[in-house]
């Protein structure tokens, strides 16, 4: 069995159920919209949101309909804020296959992505439940400000890491925090449950957009989908942020400025991924994503030893080490 059918065997029944009312929220008797839903999904994504909501409700509760709508809401919001990512990225694929404005075009794209984000609001309203509506209220203000700041870094001169974790905490980890305080949420009305997933969450986040990242800085035949999208998009994630802000390479300042107004060729981006490896800089972040790895580590050994809490340490353990 691989290590995601291990993580889920707990929550297989919840998440079957899911996958049923997440196939319904998309239904439309409008037919442009239906083939949009129809492409969406053919192709099922890791699902690590709904994942992350089922675990957290189950260790504070008994998964129930409000826990459902939750993470219908949940994903389609991650739905949504991936189909507006393809239309801002300017990107053609998604999954494996082509992305909404690829097969349609950018009008499409915005206008089903809104569409696909008030039906979210619609699912979070359905729980009932004040506290889950204002976590995903809040959630889809933070998943746009993420992607503004990153995108308002992109000409500047400077490139900190201090930055890079404020986009990333906004634009992914806000994602897998909500996830978890709304699985919580949905069973529990426990203040100080909420606090643990809002941060064990977070962390999660953190290591997510990290790992996501370094898969950029290899090529293509070793990752299985096209690479130096970031640099290509004018982003300096981690590893290059790090070896930047510790080389005395001239030719690297350079060419990072380069990247970031968007006029660097493929030629100069290949050396600056080149030197990014060579100088210790993927070593750097799998160490920080680890640092955040052991914190979430610890605050998990922290719960009794149930299956809930394995299947929680085997799905750290996944965002940390997966190789998709
Ligand atoms: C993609 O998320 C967006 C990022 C935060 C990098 P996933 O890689 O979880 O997307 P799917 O749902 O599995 O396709
Ligand atoms: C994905 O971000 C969308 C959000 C996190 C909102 P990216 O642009 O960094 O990721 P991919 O590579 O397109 O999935
Ligand atoms: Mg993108
Ligand atoms: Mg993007």
């Amino acid at each position: 069995m691989d290590t995601l059918s291990k993580i889920k065997q707990p929550i297989q029944q919840e998440l079957f159920e899911f996958r049923k009312l997440f196939e319904l929220s998309l239904k439309s008797d409008n037919p442009l919209l239906q083939r949009i839903s129809s492409h969406i999904l053919s192709k099922k994504g890791k699902m690590m949101r709904p994942i992350l909501i089922m675990l957290m409700a189950r260790l504070h509760g008994e998964i129930g309909q409000s826990t459902l709508y939750t993470a219908v809401s949940l994903e389609l919001l991650h739905t949504a804020s991936l189909v507006h990512d393809d239309v801002v990225d300017d990107s053609k694929e998604r999954r494996g296959q082509k992305s909404v404005n690829a097969i349609f075009d950018n009008r499409v794209a915005v206008l089903s992505g809104d569409y696909i984000l008030a039906t979210s609001l619609n699912y979070a309203s359905k729980t009932s439940h004040l506290d889950i509506i204002e976590v995903v209220s809040r959630l889809g203000c933070d998943l746009s400000d993420g992607e503004l700041l990153q995108l308002d870094n992109i000409g500047k001169r400077v490139y900190s890491e201090e930055d890079y974790y404020q986009v990333i905490r906004k634009k992914t980890a806000a994602l897998f925090s909500a996830c978890a305080m709304c699985g919580s949420l949905s069973v529990s009305d426990s203040k100080e449950d909420a606090e643990f997933a809002r941060i064990i969450g977070d962390l999660m986040g953190i290591c997510f957009q990290i790992r996501d990242d370094i898969f950029d800085y290899y090529d293509d035949e070793e990752i299985g989908k096209p690479t130096h999208q970031d640099m290509l998009e004018g982003k300096l994630t981690l590893p290059a942020i790090y070896v930047l802000n510790n080389t005395s390479e001239p030719w690297a300042h350079d060419v990072a400025i380069r990247i970031k107004q968007g006029v660097a060729s493929l030629e100069e981006i290949t050396r600056l991924v080149g030197l990014v490896r060579t100088n210790g800089g993927i070593e750097y972040a799998i160490n920080r994503m680890k640092e955040f790895r052991n914190k979430a580590f610890d605050m998990l050994m922290g719960l009794p030893d149930t299956e809930i809490r394995e299947s929680l340490i085997g799905y750290l353990d996944y965002i940390v080490n997966r190789d998709l």
